[in-house]
């Protein structure tokens, strides 16, 4: 018999030759068929990075949760491999949901992931639980562990969800012992949800754990539910992640629904607890969510991010074969007190020759530049007013006589919007959403990088980050500059090869 793996693996190879290279991004990863959500495991092990990912591969719409799995030299260009894990034993059959992986000083590779099961609820109806299992492997096959699961409920602390109980951030630390780090949500004596939580576990051999801390509890101000959890310290500073369930929106800050954002402030580790200076969004577009994070061997702090979100996820047309891609690697910092992101540098190696304009008049409409066009584009782009401050600027791109979308920056409203109403999307999601930008008098620098079905926006050196996905037919490859009032811009547009 045909074990769940083996179909899927199966699947996979037989299904991705129907997708074209060219339908999908050239150096963003995607979905090798069916469904993506979550980056899982992202890792550096047998000298490649390696990134698993939630995957459903019998249909583009989410389903029973598999890890997909891919590995990279340059964070860019990925060779799929085989299907990771499937939903196939008792702890897990319900779906193997999102995870991180260690390398661990016998060589093997190390995932641990939430397994998820249905018992009898309490009014004896079936309900899905949730724990923490094991799987070990060679960098192509993992094999689960047999004692799995091994944190289930009754590790949790008094009030803490079973239902809700998942992502583990597992850390193999200086001093020899395991961590692992994972989101909860707690509940009333009436089984009412009061928020999440996230608790530290600690462990000496992977198998036996402990509760260690609660680190940190939602204040009632950041959603509901906390999913993928993940704290490191970044330039003196100690940097939770979170991926908030059902927040309400905050000013520009924080908008409705799902959002990944980040605490900044100081872990005690005597005390277990996070004590939180500030927080803000990680991405101020439409698409980001649950992002993780790697250490490169250089001292890189490196993000990626699932470049969609649950309340955007609608496909371009019910035909397509896949759906689901990740955001560009990011290098992180933390500067002037706030989280910035900018490419990886690696991205630079795939730029062909540069196309400058330097010092260019916009006035009171609409110009093109020669040479600056295209749906896989890096491209600085740097504004100042001329004369008295202009309204509206806005850069208009995957565009042609049907399709637009734009970057729109209103410095008298310290505003900067992405609209993608006009590309293409036949759906009735969010098509636009703003960010507060910071400016002198009107000067702003914006960094744009397309890759065919997909924008990112990286504003004032890293500042600030805006992702959105596009449903834009590729041939759609125009760029344009628009001015209310006038303004002088400074572009430098390049190719990337994928
Ligand atoms: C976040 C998330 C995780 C879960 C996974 C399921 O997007 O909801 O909490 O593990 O997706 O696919």
């Amino acid at each position: 018999m045909t074990s769940p793996l083996e179909r899927a693996r199966r699947f996979e190879a037989e299904h991705e030759r129907a997708i074209a290279e060219r339908e999908r991004p050239a150096f963003h990863l995607s979905a090798r068929v069916g469904w993506m959500n979550d980056p899982n495991g992202f890792s550096f092990y047998g000298g490649k990075y390696h990134l698993f990912y939630q995957y459903h591969p019998y249909d583009s719409h989410w389903g029973p949760m598999h890890w997909g799995h891919a590995v990279t030299s340059d964070l860019l260009h990925w060779e799929y491999l085989p299907c990771a894990l499937a939903p196939d034993t008792p702890c897990d059959d319900k779906g193997c949901f999102s995870g991180t992986a260690v390398v661990l000083p016998d060589g093997r590779h190390a995932l641990m992931y939430t397994g998820v099961a249905e018992v009898p609820g309490p009014d004896g109806r079936p309900r899905q639980v949730q724990t923490q299992n094991l799987a070990f492997g060679d960098g192509v096959n993992y094999e689960k562990y047999a004692g799995n699961p091994v944190i289930t409920a009754a590790d949790l602390p008094a009030g803490g969800s079973p239902y809700d109980f998942r992502d583990p951030k597992l850390y193999l630390d200086a001093d020899g012992r395991f961590r692992c780090l994972v989101a909860n949500d707690r509940l009333d004596a009436s089984g009412k949800r009061l928020g999440g939580q996230l608790l530290m576990f600690e462990s000496d051999d992977m198998v036996h754990w402990r509760l260690a801390s609660v680190p940190a509890q939602n204040p009632g101000r950041l959603g509901m539910m906390w999913e993928c959890p993940e704290m490191f310290s970044l330039g003196g500073e100690d940097v939770l992640l979170i991926s908030a369930q059902d927040l309400l929106p905050e000013g520009l800050e924080y908008h409705n629904g799902n959002v990944a954002l980040c605490l900044l402030g100081r872990f005690d580790a005597q005390t277990g607890r996070f004590d939180a200076r500030a927080d803000q969004a990680v991405d101020y577009g439409i698409d980001f969510y649950a992002p993780q994070t790697i250490l490169t061997g250089d001292g890189r702090r490196v993000m990626i991010g699932w470049m969609q979100n649950w309340d955007t996820c609608a496909l371009p047309l019910d035909t397509a074969p896949w759906f689901g891609q990740m955001s560009l690697p990011r290098e992180l910092s933390v500067k002037n007190g706030r989280l910035y992101q900018w490419p990886i540098r690696e991205l630079d190696a795939l730029r062909g020759a540069c196309v400058e304009h330097k010092n260019v008049l916009v006035a009171d409409g609409e110009i093109a530049l020669e040479g600056v066009r295209g749906r896989t584009v890096d491209m600085e782009i740097d504004i100042e007013p001329e004369g008295e401050i202009f309204t509206r600027f806005e850069v208009i791109f995957a565009a042609d006589a049907d399709h637009r979308t734009s970057l729109g920056f209103r410095p008298r409203e310290s505003t900067l919007k992405i609209d993608r109403k006009f590309s293409g999307s036949r759906r009735a999601i969010i098509h636009q959403r703003r960010a507060e930008v910071r400016h002198a008098g009107g000067r702003l620098r914006l960094r744009l990088i397309l890759d065919r079905r997909s924008a990112e926006v990286f504003v004032n050196g890293g500042e600030k980050a805006l992702s959105a996905t596009l449903a834009t037919p590729l041939s759609a490859d125009g760029i344009r500059f628009f001015c209310d009032g006038q303004c002088r811009v400074n572009v430098r547009c390049w190719e990337l090869r994928g």
